[in-house]
């Protein structure tokens, strides 16, 4: 049964873009899950648990933009090759907690503007559904670049 009343040809940017969303997101958490375990110092109490947080977050908007692409009647793409061979997120491998952060950092400024792609194809769509899931992770996400942002600046 067609629930969605949209154009199919015109989704099919919206999943290209949600995939590639879902691949840098695949390697940010891992990011994330490295840093969780690996960080070390004056800092570690902080940052283990700050890295758990933003891991735990990014596991639900993970899921969450898997099952969009399924909504829509497409399949989102489910393996870690195709995952690493996809992103522009590199795997990180710092031991420096102030280098993590950054790093951190930066992989938010690439998942923000893939962010904005898909908003941008689901705009052209008119698939309001895809919007307002993506538009709730970016305004979170750029909350959480704010905080680390500022914990650089402090210390
Ligand atoms: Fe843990």
């Amino acid at each position: 049964m067609d629930y969605l009343n949209l154009e199919k040809k015109s989704l099919n940017p919206v999943v290209e873009e949600l995939n590639q969303l879902l691949a840098e997101y695949h390697i940010y958490y891992q990011n994330l899950r490295r840093y969780h375990w690996h960080v070390q110092g004056s800092n570690f109490f902080d940052l283990h648990v700050k890295f758990e947080e933003l891991y735990t977050s990014a596991q639900l908007s993970i899921d969450e933009i898997a099952e969009r692409i399924l909504t829509v009647r497409q399949k989102p793409i489910a393996t870690y090759k195709e995952y690493l061979d996809m992103a522009t997120i590199k795997e990180v491998k710092s031991v420096d907690d102030h280098k993590m952060v950054e790093h951190i950092l930066q992989n938010h400024k690439i998942i923000i503007d893939q962010m904005r792609v898909v908003l941008d194809k689901a705009s052209e769509a008119e698939d309001e559904g895809t919007t307002d899931i993506i538009a709730g992770f970016l305004s979170s996400l750029e909350k959480s670049s704010w905080m680390l942002d500022a914990w650089l600046a402090k210390s």
